[in-house]
């Protein structure tokens, strides 16, 4: 007997982003500007926030909507994702993209000072859980909605960069994210995961890359299948991906791009 697997028709080649309404956080950021500028692509209607003045100016140079926001502060965070609901008639798709190691590199852990904790705690964690309650009330009232959030390979492994509250909230983040999906499942409201591999997106990324030298360099690329560190454009179509009616079957999933690190 043959059997049919698929519903016919197929979803067209796309995925059926046009005219929904994205925020996406940390947009000024390397895969923040990726992930705006693919959603736009496909006609989306993209907001952004960013703490940093320069990232929201590269975003509005490509017709971003974006406004500065410190996502530390959790009213803010939230009346952010109120007004594009408000803008937008809701809100479709939420990336929680900020997050980073706001310049720090590996301290020995016993000399590690409590603000250096706090605030990655903050922007990895603390700011898609502020961000994610506020876009769930949007979501729930239209019964759909899509979370993407961007952990890291330190959610499933210690951390390339030694900073042990990075790893913890990229942890904690992943944690969320499977807890949310089954709690949002009945309501129509996807929940997953990236975790990136290395990419080089900027003066932490580069400093860190430099620091290995050329022989751990080889090794890490050599423990890579497809020997090459990842862009921030392939961060993006993941994305793109998991935000999509394509990916409309999954969810509480961490999706690794990072070209299949052994
Ligand atoms: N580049 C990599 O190799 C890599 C690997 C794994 C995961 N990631 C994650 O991907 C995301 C983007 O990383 P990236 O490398 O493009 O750049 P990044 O790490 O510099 O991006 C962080 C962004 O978040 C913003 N941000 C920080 N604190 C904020 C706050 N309080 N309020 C609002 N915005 C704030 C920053 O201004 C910046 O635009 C981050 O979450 C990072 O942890 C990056």
């Amino acid at each position: 007997m043959t059997r049919i697997y698929w519903s016919w028709p197929l979803p067209s080649l796309l995925p059926d982003l046009a005219g929904r309404s994205i925020a996406v956080s940390g947009v000024g950021s390397a895969f923040g500007l990726a992930i705006a500028r693919a959603f736009k692509e496909q006609g989306a209607h993209v907001f952004g926030c960013d703490v940093e003045a320069s990232g929201l100016a590269a975003a509005a140079a490509i017709g971003i909507a974006c406004v500065r926001v410190d996502l530390r502060d959790r009213d803010a965070a939230r009346d952010w994702i109120d007004a594009i609901a408000a803008k937008a008639s809701g809100l479709d798709i939420l990336v929680n993209n900020a997050g980073g190691v706001a310049g720090q590199q590996h301290q020995p852990f016993a000399s590690l000072g409590d603000a250096d904790w706090d605030i990655l705690i903050d922007i990895n964690l603390h700011a898609a859980m502020a961000l994610s309650r506020a876009a769930t009330r949007h979501m729930a009232a239209a019964g759909s909605g899509a979370i993407v959030n961007i952990c890291s390979g330190a959610a499933l492994r210690a951390s390339l960069t030694g900073i042990q509250a990075y790893c913890a909230a990229k942890h904690g983040l992943l944690g969320l994210t499977r807890q949310l999906a089954h709690e949002l499942g009945p309501q129509g409201i996807r929940v997953n995961a990236i975790a990136p591999g290395l990419v080089l997106t900027g003066d932490a990324t580069q400093r860190q890359w430099d620091a290995y030298g050329p022989e751990h360099q080889d090794a890490i690329l050599a423990g890579v299948a497809m020997r090459r560190l990842g862009s921030a454009e392939d961060i993006a179509r993941a994305t793109l991906f998991l935000a999509s009616e394509w990916a409309g079957f999954v969810t509480g999933q961490i999706l690794s791009v990072d070209g299949g690190i052994r």
